[in-house]
């Protein structure tokens, strides 16, 4: 059995803070926003002793922070679910008890469902309500049932979490991390009709100015000096400024850059229609502002682009493309392509391929039209064989594979400032990111971590760089 709650909790229920030490198994699947909603609910359990593992069958508290984007995101989280019942039951021989928690998009959108089909699940928390996750772990211990909240509620997650810190980043890399993501958006209202999103993760919401600040001063006091602005349509940005009025992205990024210590900033994922002139600009002449860009067109057909709600044409694309490179000529571009929506012809994919061919692009994600419950692409006739859709997708990975190759290609002999992020593989190398974003490797001294070095670029993978430290 299970139920809902929407109903805020008091205080009394809440759980006071315990020193034994519980371990935390944490799993994000797809997206950034993801991975940063999966280290605020580490900080919020490590406020309760519960320590991150890697081990799941060391774990008091198991959370797979689920995407519902695609079919086989969602399905993964079942398969996962299977192991999970086999680990908590050899837990339960051995007395002790375990927190299976789904969280995510997945929670959102299947709810109570998830319990019918995986009854080892404790507790489901949908992404706007993750801020009451130790309360409702705490309830699982008193309940008999499972407990299920997806609701929206009227306070906003990000007022009740707690400030990020050293101390409750627990094992996590947080402290010594150079790279961080921060979430400044959230939700979409643009209905694309195949997209989850507008329903998994509600109506656009912009946090405030000063929040976002606030958040970054704490990061980079914690030694980040990259931070990449998090949002669904984070280029529909218009949070509260310190003035009272909504600010757009572009006077958010210029405000931040102004924060001591902050070297490099970037942000995702944006709509073509929202990439205003002020945005443009910024690109032009904030220096901390990467040049690199990930801008979504998904199909090449106009026909297939009004079918999917997009509200912009191939030629709308292809104008601002222009814009942008003239506002920031060495702009590396990225998109995300889908192949096969119900209806699209071989001579409609092929006009995606065109576009592909007339943009250039230096990265991409592509993937298969999958048909999600409640969009209203899934329910459109003309819905295509997987085999289509699959040789189209092939098609479309090769010509982007030689895109990618040859910007990669292009690098070589130039140098670039690489921001060390980690240490690599093998003993004395270091591995850290281009303006870019492609991953370059070198040899370095691990002092360098943290910092933005000059590296003279000598040979190109199809996915990253290496070169050589030069001095500075
Ligand atoms: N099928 C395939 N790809 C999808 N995406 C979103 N919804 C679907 C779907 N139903 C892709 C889009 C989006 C990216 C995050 O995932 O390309 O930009
Ligand atoms: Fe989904 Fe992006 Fe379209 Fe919003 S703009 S509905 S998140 S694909």
């Amino acid at each position: 059995m299970t139920h809902e709650t929407d109903d805020p909790v008091g205080d009394a229920s809440m759980p006071r803070p315990v020193v034994a030490s519980k371990r935390l198994y944490m799993r994000a699947f797809g997206c950034q926003m993801n991975v940063y909603d999966s280290e605020r609910m580490g900080e919020q359990m490590s406020d309760l002793g519960y320590a991150e593992t890697d081990d799941m069958a060391d774990a008091d508290l198991i959370v797979l922070n689920t995407c519902h984007i695609r079919e086989k995101a969602a399905e993964k989280v079942y398969s996962e679910l299977g192991r999970i019942r086999q680990i908590k039951s050899q837990r339960e021989a051995q007395g002790k008890e375990t927190v299976v928690t789904v969280a995510g998009c997945v929670a959102q959108a299947e709810g109570a469902e998830i319990v019918r089909r995986a009854p080892a699940v404790d507790l489901v928390v949908g992404p706007q309500s993750y801020h009451r996750l130790p309360e409702l772990v705490h309830r699982t211990r008193l309940e008999s049932r499972a407990i299920v909240d997806t609701s929206f509620p009227e306070e906003s997650k990000f007022e009740k979490l707690p400030e990020r810190s050293a101390s409750r980043a627990g094992n996590r890399d947080l402290p010594r991390a150079a790279t961080a993501f921060v979430t400044v958006q959230e939700g979409c209202d643009k209905f694309c009709t195949f997209c989850v999103v507008p329903y998994t993760r509600g109506a656009e919401l912009s946090r405030p100015v000063a929040r976002i600040a606030d958040e970054l001063k704490r990061l980079v006091s914690l030694g980040v000096r990259e931070v990449t602005l998090l949002g669904q349509n984070v280029n529909g940005y218009h949070g509260e400024g310190p003035d009272g009025r909504a600010w757009t992205l572009a006077m958010l990024i210029r405000h931040l850059a102004q924060v001591a210590g902050i070297e490099r900033l970037r942000y995702t994922t944006s709509h073509p229609r929202d990439m205003t002139e002020d945005l443009l600009a910024v690109h032009r002449d904030e220096p901390k502002l990467m040049p690199y860009l990930h801008l979504p067109f998904q199909a090449g057909a106009d026909r297939i682009l009004a079918a999917m709600n997009r509200k912009h044409t191939a030629a709308d694309y292809l104008r601002l493309i222009e814009r942008i490179r003239s506002a920031r000529p060495d702009i590396a571009l990225s998109t995300d392509i889908i192949v096969g929506f119900p209806g699209e012809t071989e001579a409609e994919f092929k006009a995606t391929l065109d576009l592909v061919e007339d943009v250039q692009f230096a990265q991409a994600y592509s993937f298969k039209y999958s048909a999600r419950p409640g969009t209203p692409a899934s329910t459109m006739d003309g819905q295509l064989d997987e085999a289509v859709k699959a040789e189209r997708l092939q098609r479309l990975q090769d010509l982007l594979d030689r895109q990618q190759r040859s910007f990669n290609a292009s690098c070589v002999g130039k140098t670039f400032p690489v921001l060390f992020e980690k240490t690599g593989r093998r003993e004395g190398q270091l591995i850290g990111r281009s303006p870019y974003l492609q991953s370059v490797h070198a040899e370095a001294q691990s002092a360098l971590l943290g910092r933005i070095i000059p590296v003279e670029i000598m040979a190109a993978g199809p996915n990253s760089l290496s070169g050589a430290v030069r001095a500075a």
